[in-house]
Order: C-alpha cells, then structure tokens, then sequence
C-alpha cells in the first residue's frame, strides 16, 4: 500500500469514446476506468452523461494533459476549479498529470514537452505541485513521460528527480513503465536502475501501453500491444510495490473492448495474490452494490449510446 492509502483498484482500461456504446451496453467486468480529465471539463453534452454514467458503477480515476506542472506561465486556476469540480462529480479516487510543460506565454501546444532536471527546476516544479495539492485538497499524482530529447542543463537523471520532486512535495506516482522503456530506447539507460530507484511507497497507479520501435527511435503511439520488454519492467515494478492500480492506455488504432481489456487483464500474470472475481476489492471501495450488479441497461441509456 501506498502512503496516501490510495487503494489497489485492481486492472484498468482507459475511457474512450470508441468504447462508450459497449460499455454503457454490456457493462463490461473491469476493475476500474481512467478518463482523460480536459475530454470531460467543458462539455455536459454526451461524454460527461457517459463518464457520470460509467462513474455510477466503477470507480474512476482523472487522467489530465494540460495542467503543465513543469511550465513557467502561471498556474491555471480556471482549469484548476473545473477539475477539481468534474473529479468530485465522478467521485475520482485521484487525479494525475505529467511531469511535463505544455506551452509557454498562455499557447498551449497540446503536447508533453520534457523538462530539464536540474535543482532550479526541481524547486519551481516542487512549489507548483503544492500549490495543486493544496487547490484539489489531495495529492497531485505526477506520471513519467516519454522523450526523444534531453537538456544540457540536466544535472540529474529523471529516477532521481521523481524521487525528490515527490519527497519534496508529497505527491504520488503514476509509473508509466512503457514510457520508461521508451525513454531508455532513446536515450540509452538501463530501465531496470529507472524501476528499481522509484520510491516504491509514492507508487499508486502503473500505466501500460504499446509504441512503435523506429530502429533508431521509439514514439510512444500507444497504439499497440504491450511488448514483452515493457512486460518484464511491469513485473519487476510489481515485485518492488506490491499489487498496484494498473492501467492499460490504448489511445490510436483502438481495437475492440474486448481486445484492449484482454491487454490489460495479462498483467495478473505479475499480480500476487489478489481476491479472485472480477471488481472485488478488499478495500471496501466496490461500487457494484447489489441493486446495480447485473441490472440490464435502461433503454434510454443504449439508445443514447447508440447515437
Ligand atoms: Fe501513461
């Protein structure tokens, strides 16, 4: 167990648009879902109607993009107030980010742009992640990106400045261990020193995801399966945290449901010993009470979906 007494959700797949009609339909055994927070924000149109729908029966966890934690224009306080909204009325069980910056002087590039890790960076980032903290009253969870080009002005690996960067400001860990191999590719470190330095008591949830290996260079297309070598970090990060909240990402190219919920359902193979049957928690956080488990959708709901 983490120090913020996040509890294991079980096995989780990303929310996708693509998805809403099978899964508002069939009401699909999975753990838990992970939905991309800036999707639901500014819109009471069909995705929030979908994600409140799908928060009614499964826990949800808030997946932000622009929050640019490690970016030098003032914090966002407008986006922060309707996060902190859309996540009460999901009921999110925490709320993540990137360690990234995604634009400067109010443009956003809508992308996760890499930081240098130095000790001037660590101060200003440390300082932003309490000042959010404090704004959504819970810990910021801080995810590891991807990146494909590093800075002169790093005086430290990024292993280490995750590990003081959540010291320093008490956040949590999203340990994306395909970003970490992504990043090893591309910048030639050993992604077992990455795993085996994570302070494993900040770790409350663990991404999974597929790339594509361009032989000099891997982009992190999350479009795939998930490659044996990501595989083996997962299992090594497992052995190291204990049985953690873990998320498949699947977000072009998406197959059916019921291929990316199979993805993701490989990881018990490098779970302990978790409660059989599918959503049982023994945390006390399973939402399916018996008056909603195998209740057939109402009609309006799949004739929504449908739309
Ligand atoms: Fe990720």
């Amino acid at each position: 167990m983490n120090r913020f007494n996040f509890p294991d959700l079980g096995i989780g797949v990303g929310l996708r648009t693509v998805h809403f009609k099978h899964i508002l339909g069939s009401q699909p055994d999975v753990d838990w879902f992970e939905a991309l927070s800036e999707n639901y924000m500014d819109t009471g149109g069909r995705p929030r109607y979908v994600l409140e729908k799908v928060a009614e029966r499964y826990p949800i966890v808030l997946h932000g993009v622009s929050l640019s934690i490690g970016g030098t224009d003032p914090l966002d306080f407008d986006y922060l107030r309707k996060l902190k909204a859309l996540a009460r009325s999901v009921n999110a069980r925490w709320i993540s980010d990137h360690l990234c910056w995604t634009g400067v002087s109010g443009r956003n590039v809508h992308d996760l742009l890499p930081m240098p890790y130095n000790a001037e960076s660590l101060r200003h980032t440390a300082e932003r992640v309490k000042i959010v903290s404090d704004f959504l009253e819970t810990p910021l969870v801080v995810e590891n990106p991807s990146s494909y080009v590093e800075f002169t002005t790093s005086t430290m690996t990024e292993w280490d400045f995750l590990a003081e960067l959540a010291a320093e400001s008490d956040c949590g860990l999203l340990l994306d261990v395909n970003n970490i191999y992504v990043s090893s590719f591309n910048h030639s470190f050993d992604p077992n020193v990455y795993v085996d330095a994570i302070p494993a008591d900040r770790v409350v949830q663990v991404h999974l995801a597929g790339h594509q290996n361009h032989g000099t260079h891997i982009i992190d297309t999350h479009n795939d399966f998930v490659i044996d070598e990501v595989w083996s970090l997962y299992g090594r990060a497992c052995a190291r945290i204990g049985d953690v909240s873990t998320l498949m990402e699947w977000d072009a190219d998406i197959p059916d449901f019921e291929t990316v919920h199979a993805e993701a359902r490989k990881a018990e193979a490098f779970r302990g010993s978790r409660e059989s049957g599918v959503g049982g928690r023994s945390d006390g956080l399973d939402q399916r009470e018996p008056t909603t488990d195998n209740r057939q959708p109402d009609e309006a709901e799949v004739a929504y979906a449908a739309v």
